[in-house]
């Protein structure tokens, strides 16, 4: 399904007024080289799609298997067998830095690519990255049978869903951008292992939504943080966290990491998500027809979006809560506005193909969709 003309028109006004840093640094980079169809590079680190075997050196109790585990389910589905290769590496850390590498994205404009950007900034941020530890999103700690994650988007389909603790019961639990949780406990529960943003979409969120509840980015010291690489501020920002200084240059200049992520500026703290991984989520999942049109420059998965597919390409089974479902007009756009508003379609994002995809997940038993 296509957006009318007009309303895309309308929508990239609203979002040109809303978030100009972004829209700015979309139309500043040049065209994407890559050939639609392209296949996503694999580069290390395969990772195993078969169930992994119990160890019987694992002296935890045994936690139960997984009941709808996705690897099994993708096998099982025809279309879905051919998209999704869980030997993507999903994470970026230098020991995947080669100057083969640099080549290659520099070839790509973000977010998919390095296209523009300083190969010092690149470089100086990934060497931080150095133990394998940054190749996984999971810790030593992980359960080795079935790691059960839950994935919760902000939509209004979460006001008053009492989903609290079954989302808590998952072993790891993604959150992102302005995941308002005080007052909103029974509906979207408490625990968060992981946060995935953007820079922009970080700090647009504490502005936009600090009366509803979003005045700080949520902070622990099992949580993690996942920065999707949409431009040089990430890589700045990433590497001011680890060593713990001021951002020293760009649009963030100044900016102390610690008043977003708190106190603690080990590396093992920051995940980055690989551009390829993007670029092969874009292409197998999310080719919108927008990226025929002129609005092509700007197209980007919603954060969302890349949260749950990371999620499907990391842990055994996914469960998905507060994403766009069919009937998304009989709710708020997120859980936590006071007043219904209506969903806003971006004119960078398609969300009418993010719906169809996560229905056909569901469908296939890929993930289970949270539906009302
Ligand atoms: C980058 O690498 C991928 C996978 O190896 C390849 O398909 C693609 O053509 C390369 N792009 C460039 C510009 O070299
Ligand atoms: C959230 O749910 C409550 C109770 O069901 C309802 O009164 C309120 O209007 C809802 N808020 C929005 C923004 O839809």
């Amino acid at each position: 399904m296509d957006f009318p003309r007009r309303r895309l028109f309308r929508m990239l006004l609203i979002f040109a007024a809303s978030s100009g840093v972004l829209l700015t640094l979309y139309s500043s980079v040049g065209q994407r080289s890559q050939e639609p169809g392209a296949p996503a590079r694999s580069i290390t680190s395969p990772r195993a799609f078969e169930p992994k075997a119990p160890n019987a050196e694992n002296r935890k109790p045994q936690r139960q298997l997984c009941q709808h585990r996705l690897s099994l389910a993708i096998h099982k589905d025809h279309h879905f067998r051919g998209l999704f290769d869980l030997s993507t590496p999903v994470l970026l850390w230098s020991g995947l830095f080669t100057q083969e590498l640099w080549n290659n994205l520099s070839h790509y404009k973000v977010p998919y690519g390095w296209q523009g950007l300083s190969h010092e900034a690149i470089m100086s941020t990934l060497r931080l990255l150095k133990n394998p530890e940054s190749a996984e999103l999971f810790g030593p700690s992980k359960p080795l049978s079935c790691i059960r994650c839950a994935v919760v988007g902000n939509g209004g389909i979460l006001n008053g869903s009492r989903q609290g603790q079954k989302i808590d019961a998952h072993d790891y639990v993604f959150r992102l951008n302005g995941a308002v949780i005080k007052g909103f406990e029974h509906d979207v529960g408490t625990k968060t292992s992981f946060y995935g943003f953007t820079v922009n979409t970080m700090k647009n969120s504490l502005i936009s939504y600090s009366s509803l509840g979003f005045t700080s980015v949520p902070q622990g010291q099992d949580l993690r943080y996942i920065f999707i690489p949409s431009s040089i501020r990430e890589y700045l920002m990433l590497r001011s966290a680890i060593l713990g200084v001021p951002v020293p240059e760009g649009p963030d200049k100044g900016d102390r990491p610690h008043t977003y992520f708190g106190p603690e500026t080990s590396a093992s703290k920051f995940k980055l998500l690989h551009p390829d991984f993007i670029r092969y989520l874009t292409e197998r999942f999310l080719k919108s027809k927008l990226m025929n049109t002129r609005y092509r420059d700007m197209y980007m998965p919603t954060t969302g979006a890349l949260m749950l597919l990371t999620a499907l390409h990391t842990c055994d089974q996914v469960s998905a809560y507060g994403f766009i479902t069919s009937n998304y007009q009989q709710y708020s756009d997120h859980y936590f506005e006071r007043e219904k508003k209506p969903v806003i379609f971006y004119a960078n994002h398609d969300l009418t193909l993010e719906a169809a995809l996560w229905r056909s997940l569901h469908n296939a038993g890929i993930l289970q969709l949270y539906q009302r």
